[in-house]
Formats: C-alpha cells, structure tokens, sequence
C-alpha cells in the first residue's frame, strides 16, 4: 500500500495521504463509518441523515477507487503505539521494547495498545502480553484519522471544491490543516486549477480556522442553507486562487 504524500504537522507529528480505498480500509482496519453517526463529528454537517448501507458505501468506494469523478484520500498516521518487529523470528516488540520483559510501564504500555485498537492484532496477547509469537499477524501499520476530498473538478472552469472530515479523536492537531495544504498543493500544481473553494455553517468555527490558516478569503455567506439540528443556519464560503496560493507560498 503506498501513500501519495507525507509530511508533518507543525507539532512534529508525520502523517500520511493514501488513495482511499477497499485496501485502505481493510489495512488500516478503519471504523470510518462510524464517524458518520457520531453526533461530535457531524453536528456541523449533513453526515448520517440517512442510514449509510452496504450499497451506498459500495458505491461510494468504487466510485473513489476508480479515481474519475473525485479525489479522495485517507488521512493516516503511523501505529507508533504499536509497532510489532516482524523482523523478530519469536517476539514481537512494542516501541522498540521487548514483549518478553516484565516491567510494569511495559505492560501499561502494552494494555493501552491493546484497548485503543481493540485489537486482535496479536495472538495470544490477552493470555500473556508479553510472551506473543509474532509471525503472521495482521500488523496494522497506520491509522486511519481521516479523509480529504477534491470533488467538483472542473477542468473548464478550472475549479474544485474540498471537503473533509477528521475523527474527533485527532480534532485540534493541526491535521486538517496541513492534509488540506496538500490538496490544494496538488490541485494549483498537478490539475492545473485557478480556484479552489469550500464552504460550511457559521456554526464551524474549527473549519472556519482552517481556511484562514490556509489563506483563503471569505466570499459569501448564504443565509440559512443549511439545516442544522433543528433550525437553519447560514453558510459561509471561502476560496483560494493560484495567484494567491503561489504568492502566499513562495512557489
Ligand atoms: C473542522 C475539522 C476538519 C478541523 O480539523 P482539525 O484537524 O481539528 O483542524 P486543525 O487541527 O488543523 O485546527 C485548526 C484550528 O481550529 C481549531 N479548532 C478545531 N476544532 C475546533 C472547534 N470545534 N472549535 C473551535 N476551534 C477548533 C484548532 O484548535 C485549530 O486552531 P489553532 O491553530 O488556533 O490551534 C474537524 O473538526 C472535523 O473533521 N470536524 C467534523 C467534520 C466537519 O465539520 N467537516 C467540515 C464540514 S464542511
């Protein structure tokens, strides 16, 4: 599985953007979908109004794994918490340490892995942490965090617009921010647009941030385009034009 583009975010923290697909998911044994539901992550956006079945997301995958209409790309970090040696022959390692040594910041270590990824990532791990035979497991590598999208391309008008959704685990981390330079990055110098642009609800503050932290420009609000949690709330838009990006960026 290889990913598109890494870099960090201004913490020090790497991240990477993969093609968002089947193999992503099943890798990374995401719980994507579950963010639709969360009531954190979709209070300012239309996520999970209708129950997403197998057909939708069978759709939506084959639509994202043909790679025409839209590009869509997971955000993920690597799985420091837990990384297995598999080099090892018997043992694995959990961040550089040896499984076989009984020390007790080790096994708190170890459970704090275990209970976060609710993992079955290593056999016979509940029985004995630390005496696990590595070979053969399904080491997850990376974590899913998120998903960023370029949708509504338009090579005529030589626009697009971005979405995103972050789970609410990494909000606040700077993610969103640098995934979505990125993007932007790609749109400006690979697809050769003019403008890209996104919008959402006024109650967004986070979003809102980040455009700015982008260097966008507000361009519009549209009064009372969305509905929200029971009442209608305005929506705000904000762009970006190549000119603008290459001069904020020194390209
Ligand atoms: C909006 C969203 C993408 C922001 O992602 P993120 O990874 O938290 O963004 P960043 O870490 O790059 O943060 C940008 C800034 O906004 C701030 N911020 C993030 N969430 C915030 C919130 N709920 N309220 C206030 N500020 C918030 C961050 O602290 C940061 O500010 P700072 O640079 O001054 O510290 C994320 O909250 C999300 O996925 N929300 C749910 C889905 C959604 O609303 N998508 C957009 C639909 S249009």
């Amino acid at each position: 599985m290889h990913y598109m583009y890494n870099g960090e975010t201004k913490k020090g923290q790497e991240y990477f953007l993969f093609p968002f697909s089947r193999e992503f998911i099943a890798k990374t044994g995401s719980n994507y979908k579950n963010w639709f539901y969360d009531e954190e992550i979709t209070k300012n956006n239309h996520h999970g109004l209708f129950p997403y079945g197998k057909e939708k997301f069978d759709k939506y995958l084959d639509m994202c794994e043909s790679g025409k209409e839209e590009i869509v790309l997971g955000v993920a970090i690597s799985n420091e918490l837990f990384k297995i040696d598999v080099n090892d022959d018997d043992f694995g390692t959990l961040n550089g340490l040896s499984l076989t040594d009984h020390d007790q910041d080790r096994q708190d270590i170890a459970y704090k892995a275990m209970e976060k990824h609710n993992s079955k990532l290593v056999e016979g791990f509940n029985e004995n942490p630390f005496f696990c035979k590595c070979k053969n497991l399904d080491i997850r590598e990376y974590i899913h965090i998120g998903n960023i999208s370029l949708q509504r391309i338009n090579f005529i008008n030589g626009s697009a617009e971005f979405a995103i959704v972050m789970d609410k685990e990494y909000h606040g981390q700077g993610f969103a921010t640098e995934a979505l330079h990125k993007l932007i990055d790609h749109g400006f110098n690979k697809l050769n647009l003019h403008r890209i642009w996104s919008g959402t609800a006024k109650t967004n503050i986070g979003m809102q941030k980040v455009f700015k932290k982008l260097g966008m420009v507000q361009e519009g609000v549209f009064k009372d385009a969305t509905f929200l949690n029971g009442k209608y709330e305005d929506i705000v838009c904000f762009a970006i034009l190549e000119d603008e990006w290459r001069k904020q960026n020194g390209i």
